[in-house]
């Protein structure tokens, strides 16, 4: 199957944070982002293999700045890794100063999407080719977050963890 870049998958979606979406202090609704970057990643998975996906897991949230009601946030989604049928996506949540037009990183979301038949059954998916120092930055260490959310959601025993291994242990 031949190798896709990140840029063919970027996946940027726009909302304003209205009064339904928020908590009961003001800030956007955590649970509500997590809708939003859990589309704009599959659009971004679907992107790279041209199959129906779904989301195999959560691997990582964080929630670094509050996000306030009528604020204008971006939401930009790529694939860093593509395995045997799972890929890999990084979610980048911006806030925008509608007056300057900076964008100011508020939140980042890691998650595995697969492909599948419709039957359900998981499709081989394209391998990926990173281009830039970040893209190659997150392609390396996608190995160990895969790992580490199969040991979590009991895929794989913490003893076959190479790679999350390595980083304790030396040969
Ligand atoms: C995700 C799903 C398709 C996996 O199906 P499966 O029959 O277990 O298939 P496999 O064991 O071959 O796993 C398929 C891939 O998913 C990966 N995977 C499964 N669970 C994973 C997890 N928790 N973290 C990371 N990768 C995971 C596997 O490593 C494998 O990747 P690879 O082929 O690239 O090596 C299946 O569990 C499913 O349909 N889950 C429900 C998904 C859903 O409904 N999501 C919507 C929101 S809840």
């Amino acid at each position: 199957m031949k190798a896709k870049k990140p840029s063919q998958s970027v996946t940027i979606n726009t909302e304003v944070v209205l009064p339904n979406d928020t908590n009961n202090i003001g800030n956007l609704f955590g649970g509500k982002l997590m809708q939003w970057v859990d589309i704009t990643a599959a659009i971004a998975a679907q992107r790279h293999c041209g199959h129906v996906v779904v989301t195999a897991s959560i691997n990582q949230v964080s929630f670094d700045k509050p996000i306030k009601q009528t604020s204008i946030v971006t939401l930009e989604a790529k694939v860093s890794r593509a395995f045997s049928t799972s890929m890999e996506i990084f979610v980048d949540v911006f806030v925008e100063d509608t007056k300057t037009g900076e964008k100011t990183k508020c939140n980042e979301a890691i998650l595995t999407f697969v492909a599948i038949d419709q039957n359900g059954k998981p499709l081989p998916v394209p391998p990926i080719e990173p281009e830039t120092e970040e893209e190659k930055k997150r392609f390396d260490s996608a190995l160990r977050r895969r790992q580490l959310s199969l040991i979590l959601g009991g895929r794989m025993k913490p003893e076959e963890a190479t790679e999350l291994k390595a980083l304790f242990y030396k040969d």
